[in-house]
């Protein structure tokens, strides 16, 4: 229990480094595999808080990543039908799969209230923030 929760708290602080300090970053999430249920769990976020802290697999941009080991980028999120609105003021989204041994346990999943704010680099950036994540959990 309390290494779950130092797990967390580092969590938080990536997200908060994230969200501060880039101007289009404006909600950082880290969902996880919650156990060997079909969904995933909000364990560390910076930014408003969410009503999503549990999304079924398939849902959404973050359930639909959980499914296809992919990266997810989206410009524009009015474009997208299976959605979850978190924020009116949310225009775009990246969600990053996060592996361990080669499998999908979670993702960093990232709002922008800018519309199509995020490149090739901001993709890469990611995976590389995910693979040092992996080394923490
Ligand atoms: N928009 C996400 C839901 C999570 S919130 O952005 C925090 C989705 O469609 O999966």
């Amino acid at each position: 229990q309390n290494e779950s929760k130092d797990v967390a708290t580092r969590l938080t602080e990536v997200c908060v480094v994230l969200e501060t300090n880039i101007p289009y970053f404006d909600w950082v999430g880290f969902y996880f595999r919650n156990g060997n249920k079909e969904e995933l769990k909000l364990k560390a976020f910076a930014g408003e808080p969410t009503d999503h802290e549990i999304i079924p697999f398939g849902r959404g941009i973050c359930g639909q990543v959980a499914v296809s080991n992919k990266n997810f980028v989206v410009p524009d999120v009015k474009a997208q039908n299976n959605y979850i609105a978190c924020s009116i003021h949310v225009k775009a989204e990246i969600v990053i799969p996060l592996f361990v041994n080669g499998e999908n346990i979670g993702q960093i999943d990232i709002d922008s209230h800018t519309e199509d704010p995020f490149s090739h680099e901001d993709e890469l950036f990611l995976e590389w923030i995910n693979e040092n994540v992996s080394k923490i959990l």
